[in-house]
């Protein structure tokens, strides 16, 4: 392979992994211990199998949706990574320049090394998302989400499943840390930017600087507290349980994402397409449910569409796109997964998303272990 073009995200992955610097590769791909979790994430997805129907006039198909309200090209949007300029010079700002010709939203992270106000910029009236952590510093918080607001930004994505970071056993071995050109752009401390001036000892850098600033004592009660500081709608992001999502819709929030953080926090948990639908069952259509964890294909995006999610974010597959070429990587990356969902609505009979529903998928008798 690799001669050629690059026709699916594995291709992708696969020429990030020669052009990445180790490190940089390492903290992007790794999920945390033993890697359980992260290897079922997509390995989950093979379990289920797809039921077509046929012979439904497939010759024209839309694959718009909305997510809060805003409408979207496709269910498949960009989520939230930390750190895009490690892969590529123009990092966030070239993603959220790919979603814009793309039609789609890009989720922020409060890592990023963009800044809020660059991003939306760039961003041009395009759906932008704040992901969010709760510092230690309610001030500091409060400022992010009042500048997410300010620019533009269509909503909240609270991340709930960090009160501190999982155990990368990559980043420890690299003692991972920003190459020192870079920064967390929204932050102006040293401290805070995580800059590696300010050396983290013989861990991971991140780890460290997680258990330094964030706030490891958050609790539901502070769901309200956010919702007192902004009128935008706020989403619950990394829930895996029916009784925690029902707590989550009744402390407000406007959205679920199902979400394991992409493997990177606490090893063992589920696949998130195993635990989508008695989560989309507990909140009895109440909120919006999105999801994300291993989407890879286009089939993926189809299955958890009709196991009840809205929409899925991806966030390693646009890694490898901007490692590959920036913008227009991200946008070749989108592009393919766009294409592969269109192919799978047309050969399971479906002309728009609100055709496809649970009886296209049952989980598989046979275990598909790769
Ligand atoms: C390199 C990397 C950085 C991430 N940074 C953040 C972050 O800053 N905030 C957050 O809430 N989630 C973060 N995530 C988790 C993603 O938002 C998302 O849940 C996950 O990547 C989805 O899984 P996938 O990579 O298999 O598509 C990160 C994930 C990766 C791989």
């Amino acid at each position: 392979m690799m001669s050629g073009k690059l026709i699916t995200v594995d291709d992708f992955e696969q020429h990030a992994k020669r052009f990445l610097k180790k490190s940089v590769f390492d903290y992007y791909r790794s999920g945390s211990e033993n890697q359980e979790t992260l290897a079922d994430n997509v390995a989950a997805f093979s379990r289920w199998r797809l039921y077509p129907r046929v012979l439904r006039d497939v010759s024209v198909t839309d694959l718009s949706t909305t997510i809060l309200g805003q409408k979207v090209s496709m269910p498949i949007c960009v989520g939230a990574t930390a750190m895009q300029r490690m892969a590529h010079p123009e990092g966030e700002v070239a993603t959220v320049r790919a979603c814009r010709s793309m039609g789609t939203g890009m989720m922020l992270s409060s890592w990023a090394t963009s800044s809020i106000e660059e991003v939306a910029e760039a961003a041009a009236g395009s759906p932008c998302w704040m992901q969010l952590y709760i510092y230690k510093d309610r001030n500091l918080t409060k400022s992010l989400v009042q500048r997410a607001e300010r620019m533009g930004y269509k909503g909240i994505f609270l991340t709930v499943d960090t009160p501190y970071l999982g155990r990368r056993l990559d980043d420890v071995r690299n003692k991972f840390q920003l190459p020192p050109h870079l920064r967390m752009k929204n932050f102006e401390t040293e401290d805070l930017a995580f800059s590696s001036k300010k050396g983290y000892g013989d861990n991971s850098g991140l780890a460290v600087y997680v258990s330094q600033a964030i706030d490891a004592s958050i609790k539901w009660d502070d769901i309200e507290w956010l919702k007192g500081l902004t009128s935008l709608p706020i989403v619950a992001k990394g829930i895996l349980r029916a009784d925690d999502a029902k707590e989550a819709v009744r402390r407000g929030v406007s959205g679920i994402l199902v979400s394991n953080h992409g493997a990177r926090q606490l090893d063992g948990v589920p696949a998130t397409i195993d635990v989508l639908q008695e989560i989309v069952a507990a909140v009895e259509g109440k909120v919006e449910v999105y999801l994300d964890g291993g989407v890879r294909k286009g089939t993926d995006v189809l299955k958890a569409l009709a196991l009840g999610a809205r929409a899925v974010f991806i966030g390693r597959p646009v890694l490898w796109g901007l490692a590959y070429q920036g913008e227009d990587g991200v946008k070749e990356v989108l592009d393919i997964l766009r294409e592969e969902f269109k192919l799978a609505m047309a050969l399971t009979g479906c002309c728009s998303v609100n055709e496809i529903g649970k009886s296209l998928v049952r989980e598989s008798r046979f275990s598909s272990k790769m």
